[in-house]
């Protein structure tokens, strides 16, 4: 590739410039991680009624198996960035692909349910700790203007991975003619669903050792040298060098901060940078962006959708979730991240108010009238499009980039173990919630949406263009 990067905001002349396709490169393996929580995050939907007839269990049990996977990556978000910190980054994702393995494969043949719900806790694990290291390594690797377009890999593999594993299973399904517990090859269609995993495991494993570790974990842990040689590769070759391994020393040395407990101070506990990740964290889930996906053919057979095409729509859904990812690419590092998420914000909160308004209407035979089945179909998907353009993208990149170099890992560990307790509350209580009252729940939605706002305005920074070094 003839393109090359510039070392942005660092003096001194560049003897080689670095080529954007190494970058790119070690971005899009990293951003492995961020296919693999997509993909087994939404993997179990085609396999979930199969689990239940199999092992012969009801709704609320079987929510908990699905359910608990995400607690299991709540916990693994939580200690990723402690781990990182001691043994690297590169180690971090090698630990998650073994888990990734290990978990597809026993969830593909458990014994019982008990296993199978090990198993998923497993795979949950892996999920959490690629949702922390993907965003932190990218963002130290990534050279200062091209962050956030790099960052937003995370996402971008997010949502390929979400679509292909819809894709995967709908192949699957196809091939046991239409039957979840249809057998293929002596093996039951949902166990393949779970099983397939296996591949895109192995090789974030395996291109994990193709990339080089972080330079600020090196210079962490005084490998100066190693992360002179690793900024060579991302930022260009030169006399620059000296002075940007110095000006990472230097900030680090400054922070004297690195454990849980140096997360801590302030009025309310925690400091106000990482409030600000949570509350980011915590909007993105509360908008409900996962029940579009989690319950979609719910919410599809409501509007009047027969069940046999629900894939269909499904998929559409992570088409335009793509699409979305795509546009957000382009303008993260133009207009800047705050921006993208004000007019993501103002969007979510006018379609989500228009399903819950659709979905005001007085059903007959369970379903929408047809003007208003339509309307929920149209603004579940524009709510899924400025969510992808916006927040998706916009949080992923925020939380891998605004915090100080020092407790950049054990800071996104909190913010991201708050994002997948969120999403657990939201998604263990849309059943309930959405038996009681479908448009009082897309209600509370929009008020979330709206409430993120203000939230933008008064607390989230800026954080286009500048060193890592600066943010704090
Ligand atoms: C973001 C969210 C994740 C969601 C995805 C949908 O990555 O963190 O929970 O499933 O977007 O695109």
């Amino acid at each position: 590739m003839s393109t090359t990067v510039q070392a942005p905001g660092s003096a001194g002349r560049q003897a080689r410039p670095a080529p954007l396709g190494r970058v790119i490169f070690i971005t899009a393996a990293a951003a492995m991680g961020g296919f693999l929580f997509g993909y087994d995050s939404s993997v179990i939907n085609g396999a979930v009624e199969a689990i239940r007839g199999r092992y012969d269990i009801g709704s609320a049990a079987l929510a908990q198996v699905v359910a608990i996977a995400l607690i299991g990556s709540a916990i693994g978000a939580a200690i990723a960035g402690r781990v990182a910190d001691r043994i690297g980054r590169i180690r971090v994702m090698q630990i998650a692909a073994v888990l990734f393995t290990v978990s597809a494969v026993g969830s593909a043949l458990p014994f019982a349910l008990w296993d199978l719900a090990v198993w998923r806790v497993l795979g949950g694990i892996g999920i959490g700790m690629a949702s922390v290291i993907g965003p932190a390594y990218i963002a130290e690797v990534a050279p200062p203007a091209y962050r956030g377009r790099l960052a937003s890999f995370q996402q971008a593999a997010i949502v390929v991975g979400i679509a292909l594993s819809q894709l995967v299973n709908w192949g699957i399904l196809h091939l046991a003619d239409g039957d979840q517990r249809g057998k293929i090859g002596g093996i039951e269609a949902w166990q393949w669903m779970l099983g397939v995993m296996v591949v895109p495991a192995v090789v974030y494993g395996l291109l994990s050792f193709a990339i080089p570790e972080s330079p600020r974990f090196l210079i962490s842990v005084g490998k100066a040298d190693r992360a002179k040689e690793v900024l060579a590769q991302v930022e260009g070759d030169g006399s620059h060098l000296d002075a940007r391994v110095a000006q990472i020393e230097q900030a680090m040395r400054s922070e004297h901060k690195s454990t849980f407990k140096d997360l801590l101070g302030g009025r309310f506990g925690l400091l106000p940078v990482i409030w600000i990740g949570i509350g980011l964290s915590v909007f993105q889930q509360l908008v409900g962006i996962n029940v579009a996906f989690y319950y979609s053919s719910t919410l599809w057979q409501s509007v009047g959708v027969d069940p046999s095409s629900s894939f269909f729509y499904s998929f559409t859904t992570s088409i335009i979730n793509i699409i979305g990812t795509v546009i957000a690419m382009f303008f993260v590092d133009k207009i800047g991240r705050r921006p993208l998420a004000l007019i993501g914000s103002a969007g979510m909160a006018v379609s989500l108010g228009l399903v819950a308004w659709a979905f005001s209407a007085h059903l007959v035979d369970g379903k929408l009238p047809h003007a208003q089945g339509v309307l929920a179909l149209i603004a579940a998907h524009g709510f899924v499009l400025f969510f992808a353009l916006s927040w998706g993208v916009v949080v992923w990149v925020l939380l891998g980039e605004m915090f100080p170099n020092k407790i950049r890992a054990a800071a996104l560990g909190v913010a991201a173990s708050a994002q997948w307790i969120a999403n657990w509350a939201i998604t263990a209580s849309f059943p309930s919630l959405s038996d009681w009252n479908l448009s009082a729940t897309y209600i509370m939605y929009t008020v979330f949406a709206a409430l993120s706002i203000p939230f933008i305005l008064k607390w989230v920074p800026e954080t286009k263009g500048k060193a890592l070094e600066e943010m704090g």
